[in-house]
């Protein structure tokens, strides 16, 4: 059996996450890990949040609460909107977890050891008004680079390029506001990368599984140059520098940089999980354990990929121990709103909690799968939206469900008719169905996403066409029969449509196989149409489910455009 890890990007803790970070790390994750349960695979779809660093000081001071609080709410509630999102993790962490500091600790040491991390006397922004040293997201000022006015201290939103703060042109105190800011002496550790670029180069040129994105943004990195990167910040919220296991003289004020923890916590998540009863996280993650076996595939956001091709392959490799490390890379552009971004810090945009006050997760799910912002940046509108789910899923899908569905009850008690010959038109949809189950397999095995949408979208329109032609609501006047084997042969489409829909819209997959009486979770269908649309016992009871997807009005759109912002 294969056995596939999978995570998402952390969500940073500060709030409830937008649609554009569901879109781009964890929602394809879990349509990915669904697929490969499916399939038989063994998988474990490991997320958390990631809880240290400016973001989480800086929302709780906003919200009146000490960080521990604060993150300790907002995890819960991150993770219960994950759930009704239909997010299946195995294991939904926390970066803050006693597991993610020895961790994060351990593998300082160990780099230290070999000779990879250095002490450095750094010159660092203090803010003389806020007294004290200004870490990375507390200072905004203007790009270097491109020239954009509200780039952070350690990345520019508009380039991508990974910044220090004091190269900032025109800085100003996040805290604070103000402009009274000076350069002064402070202490951090570095993590030498320099010596580890062929290393990773090396790594890069053997991922040939990365997506284009991810590979491009990896070499840009390489071929700027690595530069030693500072892991230690002067925070007081964030996993403590210790040495040989006690306070590191010189940094009792400084904890490590959020950016050296969080990607470690993929691992410290899986131990959360392994010491809460799941399972052995060796296996997963020590190559001397058996993690050899294991492909692992990661998703994120195109921001977020310069840490996983270079700062965190730092880490890992240049600790020397027996780590896994990623094999295939899926990142992902932005998803834009009317022109301009999400953005949590400013609000605008459709959040994950209020998302779903309007609209079941499925729409959403098959909205954001069918529009995802894979290749290039997509721009969420409403008439997207709209035309997502009452085309294709009320449509499309629904109304052939319905329809057969409902003709069934009526015409033959909502029993499944026993079986008659296959005529022509069976044997061309038997062809057809073949082919398009190949095209959905081979999509959402490469973890394309708006192609799997496409191609299952073409999988439902048979349906309806097959109905359209063979027409049993003439055919049970003159030829019960011949009706009989149409029915049957519907209503096994329509279990067919419940197992290959499920990654991408899992609540009404599976109030469709209840309705014809199929077992859940679902099996991944063979490509062998023949077999998979004869599998329904005659004699077994359906039952309609009630309205899968309804449609969205005008009016709906009007109220959503008012409260949300949008086309304005
Ligand atoms: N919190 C980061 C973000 O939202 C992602 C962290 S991913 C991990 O951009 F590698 F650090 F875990
Ligand atoms: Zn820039």
């Amino acid at each position: 059996m294969s056995r596939i890890l999978i995570t998402s990007a952390l969500p940073y803790i500060n709030g409830v996450k937008h649609l554009g970070n569901l879109a781009g790390s964890m929602l394809p994750a879990d349509v990915y890990a669904r697929f490969e349960r499916a399939r038989g695979a063994d998988v474990l779809y490991i997320c958390a949040t990631d809880e240290h660093g400016t973001p989480a000081e800086l929302a709780a001071a906003e919200a009146g609460q000490d960080v521990a609080t604060y993150c300790a709410i907002h995890h819960q509630a991150q993770h219960d909107v994950g759930r009704a999102f239909g997010l299946s993790w195995d294991w939904f962490g926390r970066s803050s977890s006693p597991q993610n500091h020895r961790l994060t600790q351990h593998f300082a040491q160990v780099l230290e050891d070999r000779g990879l991390i250095e002490e450095r006397v750094d010159k660092l922004v203090y803010s003389i008004d806020d007294k004290r040293f200004l870490p990375d997201r507390y200072i905004e000022g203007t790009c270097p680079v491109c020239g954009y006015e509200k780039a952070r201290g350690d990345q520019c939103d508009n380039c991508n390029s990974l910044l220090d703060p004091i190269d900032l042109i025109d800085p100003v105190s996040v805290i604070s506001g103000s402009r009274n800011l000076e350069v002064r002496d402070t202490r951090h550790l570095y993590v030498v990368q320099t010596k580890l670029a062929g290393v990773i180069r090396a790594w890069v040129d053997s991922k040939s599984d990365f997506s284009s994105l991810a590979r491009s943004i990896a070499y840009k990195h390489l071929d700027e140059g690595l530069i030693d990167r500072g892991i230690t910040r002067d925070l007081a919220w964030g996993i403590p520098v210790v040495r040989h296991g006690a306070p590191r003289p010189g940094f009792e004020t400084k904890v490590f940089y959020v950016w050296f923890d969080a990607p470690i916590e993929y691992i410290a998540a899986t131990q959360e999980w392994s010491d809460a009863g799941g399972g052995d996280w060796r296996r997963w993650w020590r190559t001397d354990a058996g993690a050899d076996d294991v492909r692992y595939v990661e998703f994120m956001g195109k921001d977020n990929v310069a840490f996983h091709t270079v700062s965190f392959p730092a880490t890992i490799l240049g600790s020397g121990e027996p780590w896994k490390t990623v094999d295939m890379l899926k990142a992902f552009n932005w998803l834009n709103w009317y022109g301009g971004k999400f953005s949590t810090s400013h609000k605008r945009g459709v959040f994950m909690d209020s998302a779903l006050d309007i609209l079941p997760p499925d729409c959403w799910r098959w909205y954001l799968t069918a529009n995802s912002p894979e290749h290039s940046d997509s721009a969420f509108t409403w008439e997207q939206l709209v035309a997502a789910v009452n085309r294709d899923l009320a449509d499309v899908l629904g109304n052939f469900v319905n329809r057969i569905m409902k003709f069934c009850e009526a015409k033959f008690d909502g029993v499944v008719p026993a079986g008659g010959a296959a005529g022509p038109l069976e044997e061309a949809l038997f062809a057809d169905v073949s082919a398009k189950l190949a095209e959905v397999t081979a999509q959402f095995e490469a973890i394309e996403m708006r192609k799997s949408a496409q191609a299952l979208r073409a999988l439902w329109v048979l349906g309806n066409e097959y109905l359209q032609v063979a027409a049993p609501w003439t055919a049970i006047k003159t030829d019960p029969e011949r009706a009989g084997v149409i029915v049957r042969t519907a209503l096994n489409l329509v279990a067919l449509y419940a197992r290959v829909s499920a990654p991408v819209i899992p609540f009404a997959a599976e109030a469709i196989a209840c309705g014809v009486g199929e077992a859940w979770p679902p099996v991944w269908p063979s490509l062998d149409a023949r077999a998979e649309l004869d599998r329904l016992p005659a004699g077994r009871k359906i039952a309609t489910p009630p309205v899968l997807f309804k449609k969205i009005e005008d009016a709906d759109v009007a109220v959503w455009s008012e409260r949300f912002g949008g086309a304005d």
